[in-house]
């Protein structure tokens, strides 16, 4: 995205019905991934189904500033890796644009060879805490300098032999656990994570695939240890293919349960239990998803989900539920605006610290359009208009975050009156083909002229 491109206003219309089938994007978190590890392994690892969207892509040119070969041929990414421990130094700064996910990943991967790299990023990434990753780091060994807290832009540097630890990660995140296990990967004998709440687990069996010898035991109060052992080889894998995002497939999910008529099948969704929250969610609900031809792809078990438009019921959402749907919140809000009753949210701390505080986004996006809801310190309260009469009418700010751009849209599909998002541009860091994608199916955008808008 270019600096001074101007916002772009879209605005999402009720649709008469949804119908088709669509494939969704490749997953965020195993594309960044590939990337990452894919670069670091020697040999030639090949990925097909990559999300080819901005924060994956900065990633990519991350690891190629940093001495992997990365080129396309056809559909498929051919990375040529480096070796493990053999990453050079950068000779540009690593700019990750909005992606929280590169940023933190590559600070572990880096942060402790002995030279300097920069991090930067767009606003919204330059708000986010850092800390949570640098801390881990700085216990290794690693030098930080940065000029407001840590925040990007920063820079930092590892020692001449980084120290392995055994950290405890105190809050539930998949990118903390990442960043120290990678880290771990250039120290001198074990480090593990010990992580209480067990989050997405992709680094993990990634890595295992890629040859790193990493165990993983649960002790008796659930917690997992993780313990990756140091300085071994990493080989490449030959073909790496990533299943369709199940944080993607959400919005046409929850847009074919709230349009009447609505009948879809979403293909090749990624099915690992750490990412399934929100169908499990939905389903108590009482949403028609029927989860058909399940199989096992690249390590990974895939279905394709049959969904109907659905008569949803409020529901209490567990606290403990929230890792394995973390990214989901803003379209399960929307999800239960149509619902009859309420649905309560709870635990979601984490949401305030995402591309933007997503708690306070969703609640005064749903305050915009007419929505009944209760915002907590870490809750959400949203009481639903089943047919959604009366909704809709408002103008939702989305404060540099694809999922609250695309979440309100949904919104907007079905609702009594348009909703009008101020910027769809971000949609692009994770799910390009959402717009033609949804209007495939049945969905109507109109592109806002705003004088105000920068
Ligand atoms: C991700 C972990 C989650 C999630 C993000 C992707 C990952 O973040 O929200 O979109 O790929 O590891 P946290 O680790 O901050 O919870």
């Amino acid at each position: 995205m270019q600096a001074n491109a101007k916002a772009r206003p879209l605005a999402a219309h009720r649709a008469d019905a949804l119908s088709g089938r669509v494939r969704v994007p490749g997953d965020k978190s195993i594309s960044h991934r590939a990337f990452l590890f894919g670069g670091l392994a020697a040999g030639t690892t090949r990925i097909s189904g990559l999300l080819e969207g901005e924060d994956v892509l900065a990633t990519g040119r991350a690891m190629a500033a940093l001495g992997a070969r990365i080129a396309k041929e056809g559909d498929v990414y051919v990375v040529e890796g480096v070796g493990n421990g053999c990453l050079l130094e950068p000779e540009t700064q690593l700019d990750f644009g909005n992606a929280g996910t590169g940023a933190r990943l590559t600070m572990g991967l880096v942060g402790v060879y002995d030279f300097q790299s920069t991090f930067v990023g767009d606003a919204s990434l330059s708000r986010r805490p850092m800390g949570r990753v640098l801390d881990p780091l700085r216990q290794m060994g690693v030098e930080v300098m940065a000029r407001s807290g840590d925040r990007l832009p920063l820079s930092i540097r590892g020692p001449r032999v980084a120290a392995p630890i055994t950290y405890r990660v105190p809050m539930a995140s998949a990118q903390v656990k990442s960043a120290v296990l990678l880290a771990g990967l250039n120290a001198p004998g074990v480090t593990t994570v010990i992580e209480p709440v067990m989050t997405r687990d992709h680094t993990e069996k990634m890595l295992t695939g890629f040859g790193a010898s990493l165990s993983i035991e649960t002790d008796a109060d659930g917690a997992r240890h993780i313990a990756l052992e140091g300085q071994g080889a990493l080989k490449a894998v030959p073909d790496l293919t990533v299943p369709g995002d199940p944080s993607s497939a959400a919005f046409p999910l929850v847009a074919a349960l709230i349009v009447p008529g609505a009948q879809i099948v979403i293909e090749n969704v990624l099915m690992n239990p750490t990412r399934t929250g929100l169908i499990e969610t939905l389903l108590e609900m009482g949403a028609s998803i029927e989860i058909a031809n399940r199989r096992n792809e690249g390590g990974e078990d895939v279905a394709d989900l049959h969904v109907r438009h659905s008569d949803l019921k409020g529901v209490i959402v567990p606290p403990e539920r929230a890792p394995s749907m973390i990214d989901e919140y803003p379209v399960l809000a929307i999800a239960a605006a149509f619902a009859e009753g309420t649905t309560v949210m709870e635990g979601l701390e984490e949401l305030r610290v995402k591309e933007s505080d997503r708690l306070a986004a969703v609640a005064r996006g749903l305050a915009a359009n007419g929505v009944e809801h209760v915002e907590g310190e870490a809750s959400l309260s949203v009481t639903g208009m089943p047919g959604g009469k009366g909704l809709g009418g408002g103008r939702v700010a989305t404060h540099l975050d694809h999922r609250i751009a695309m979440s309100f849209l949904v919104l907007g599909m079905a609702s009594e009156k348009p909703v009008t998002i101020d910027d769809a541009r971000m949609i692009a860091t994770s799910f390009p083909a959402f717009e033609t994608m949804m209007a495939g199916l049945g969905a109507r955008f109109s592109e806002e002229t705003d004088a105000l808008a920068s």
